[in-house]
């Protein structure tokens, strides 16, 4: 492949917003390297998407300790990649990690204590081949230890230079209130929470997005397209082979594509035809329609898929007829 130059024009179309009450902007559209970049996954392709992405002003990547598969290899794809195309550009990235589900055997490699946070990230950081990563998340509440420590320890990762602002993921709204609560003390407040949102998961909306503009921490919503559901993959109503549902390991599985939801995903296509958009860019306008929502995190499986979600920022604002109509088509229907 050539060497690396990014596009002179990247910083013109992207919108940026702002995370919360930081001083952090984010790109309307993010990157996430969920699937597609483990080491089962094709390099030259992760490359072309990561490169599409960034040279269209995507500038945030989000990775996770136990994306591949196996575990760690995206993040030591995406650290191949820093290497051969990004370490110019650094200073342009907001590159995130996080630690909270299964990493290694024994009590120290899951969930929420200090010993595991700290030394997940150590190892998410030699992966990555970087000094730091801009936001390290708690991935997922742990009952068991207690708030005061978890947060401590996202505390004490920025103090020691390892990541610049952190943040949460997966808390219900009264937990995220008190974590925020605490990290505001230690002086290092949360800059952003990752929930599920998308027209089949609107859990969201009942508490934690009001949660979040109380505390003044942004949001950043993952699988905004239900992992492929509400794009045209899915639309002829069989399961193409190179698609997400056809993989043998994952969450979205093929019986989740009940008829019932083909039909209703054509009829949202129908909605998206008449504003102009596909469908794809639908729910991601969709989900960008809260201006709390400081960015929509996709997963792309092909560079055709990036450039398709970066249109969606040209969209025009919904009308309370269409908003209507949504909400209609999707009401009943659950995401995988
Ligand atoms: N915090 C958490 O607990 C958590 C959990 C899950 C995800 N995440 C983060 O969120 C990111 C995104 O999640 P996700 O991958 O589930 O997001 P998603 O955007 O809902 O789904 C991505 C999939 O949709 C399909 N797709 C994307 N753009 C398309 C387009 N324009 N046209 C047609 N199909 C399109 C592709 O499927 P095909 O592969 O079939 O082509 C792609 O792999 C992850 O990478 C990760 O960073 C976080």
């Amino acid at each position: 492949m050539e060497p690396y130059l990014a596009r002179t024009q990247r910083y013109t179309e992207m919108p940026y917003r702002r995370s919360g009450r930081s001083g952090l902007k984010l790109p309307a559209i993010s990157l996430g390297l969920w699937h597609n970049f483990g080491g089962i996954d094709r390099f030259e392709i992760a490359r072309e998407v990561v490169r599409t992405a960034f040279d269209r002003g995507i500038t945030h990547f989000d990775l996770a300790n136990n994306y591949g598969p196996p575990a760690g290899s995206a993040e030591e794809t995406f650290g191949a990649l820093i290497k051969a195309d990004l370490r110019p550009y650094r200073d342009e990235l907001i590159i995130s990690t996080k630690a909270g589900y299964t990493m290694w055997p024994g009590p120290y490699g899951d969930w929420g204590s200090r010993k595991y946070l700290v030394a997940s990230l150590d190892q998410s950081l030699h992966r990555l081949g970087l000094d730091y990563v801009d936001i390290f998340y708690h991935h997922r509440p742990d009952p068991e230890t207690p708030l005061e420590e978890t947060m401590a320890a996202l505390a004490h990762v920025v103090a020691a230079g390892k990541a610049l602002y952190v943040g949460l993921s997966n808390y219900p709204a009264d937990t995220l209130r008190r974590a925020a609560g605490i990290l505001r003390e230690l002086g290092t407040p949360c800059v952003i929470h990752q929930p599920r949102y998308n027209m089949l998961d609107r859990r969201i909306e009942h508490g934690l997005l009001q949660a979040l503009q109380d505390e003044g921490v942004g949001c950043i919503a993952f699988s905004p397209l239900a992992q492929g559901i509400l794009t045209d993959r899915y639309l002829g109503g069989d399961i193409p082979a190179d698609s997400r549902a056809a993989r043998p390991a994952g969450f979205l599985r093929p019986e989740h594509l009940t008829p019932e939801k083909i039909d209703m995903v054509r009829q949202l296509n129908a909605l998206a035809i008449e504003r102009g958009q596909t469908l794809a860019q639908m729910a991601l306008s969709w989900v960008l329609r809260h201006p709390e929502m400081s960015s929509v995190l996709i997963g792309a499986s092909r560079p055709a898929q990036v450039l398709d979600a970066v249109s969606a920022v040209k969209a025009e604002s919904f009308t309370a007829l269409e908003l209507q109509a949504i909400d209609q088509l999707v009401a009943g229907m659950d995401a995988a």
